[in-house]
């Protein structure tokens, strides 16, 4: 079976660069680019992030673009209490040798979609979708040229994370939610319901660590720093793993259970701007626009990262 096409776009992040090292360790994927885009920190911080995470994983031969620096329509609002004052706080990379490639983000989204054949490049946004809406606007001819959007976004049992109401890439842009969401494109979103079953227990941290490679120890540093502020937010054992659920279920989607919904998302209110309301009963009778993941096999997702983080240097 030929490999998955893929382009991932997102906000390093601990939890976006522990999904970035799964994507690089998974042959089944064929990363086709790295995007980059403001959110858990500005873009010039989410940007050197992701060029010391594709050095990490030892992937100089995928281009990492930088994109927006800001959301759509509304001031940036960024989240360095959660992540840190550099966005991948817990351990401390070298500074990349690899280059920035000089395309946009967008331009490098549209270009892609255009010369790839129709249906068979993957978007996974991982943050903000500030990228994706931007490229849609630019060139609406990409819409049917896309096979699926796979993001992590959103959250409707679990309620926000930023707000009550919100789950934070969608609080960030609200109108690009919106319009990714009208897109017409298929879209497989994976919302803080199911990734806050993805909890990195001090079990499952101690397993990466010990997986005897440069990066598992790393990426345990990182969980450590990252759910310290989760932990104590939602009182449990661990904190939720989200960006990595994206690239598991391109993996095995089996490890995930849900249905199709429609799926609108709140741009005016203040109170509750970035809402992703899921329609999960069918009370409204609009047609599902999204797959909304409900459930994840969390011991099966934690044994495929740990065991995809072991094939890395
Ligand atoms: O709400 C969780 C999401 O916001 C994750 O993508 C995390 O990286 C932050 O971007
Ligand atoms: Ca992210």
């Amino acid at each position: 079976m030929s490999a998955l096409s893929i382009i991932i776009d997102t906000d390093p992040g601990q939890d976006d660069a522990i999904a970035l090292l799964l994507a690089a360790a998974s042959p089944e994927l064929e990363l086709l680019g790295v995007t980059t885009v403001a959110g858990n920190v500005p873009l010039a911080l989410t940007t050197l992030n992701a060029c010391k995470v594709m050095e990490l994983a030892g992937r100089r031969d995928v281009p990492i673009c930088a994109g927006a620096d800001r959301p759509l329509d509304v001031p940036l609002v960024t989240a360095e209490h959660v992540h840190g004052d550099t966005g991948l706080n817990g351990v401390q990379l070298p500074e990349p040798t690899l280059a920035v490639d000089p395309r946009h983000a967008v331009d490098f989204i549209i270009q892609t979609l255009r010369e790839r054949e129709a249906g068979t490049v993957t978007l996974c946004p991982l943050g903000p979708l500030t990228n994706i809406a931007l490229a849609l606007r630019q060139a609406p001819d990409i819409a049917p040229r896309i096979r699926r959007i796979v993001l992590m976004g959103g959250g409707f049992f679990e309620g926000g994370n930023v707000t009550p109401a919100a789950e934070f890439n969608f609080y960030v842009d609200p109108r690009a939610a919106h319009e990714v969401f009208t897109s017409g494109v298929p879209i497989t979103m994976a919302p803080l319901d199911v990734t806050h079953e993805a909890l990195t227990t001090a079990a499952r941290i101690e397993a990466i660590r010990a997986i005897g490679n440069r990066v598992g120890p790393v990426v345990a540093a990182w969980m450590e720093f990252f759910e310290r502020y989760d932990e104590e937010k939602y009182g449990q054992d661990g904190g939720p793993l989200h960006d990595p659920c994206v690239i598991a279920w391109l993996l095995r989607p089996a490890l995930f259970s849900g249905r199709d919904c429609n799926v609108r998302i709140e741009t005016a209110s203040e109170l509750t701007r970035g809402m992703s309301v899921v329609d999960w009963w069918a009370v409204t009778g609009l047609p599902a626009n999204a797959q909304v993941l409900r459930h994840v096999d969390s011991d099966g997702f934690f044994a495929l990262l740990t065991e995809r983080l072991s094939r890395l240097g």
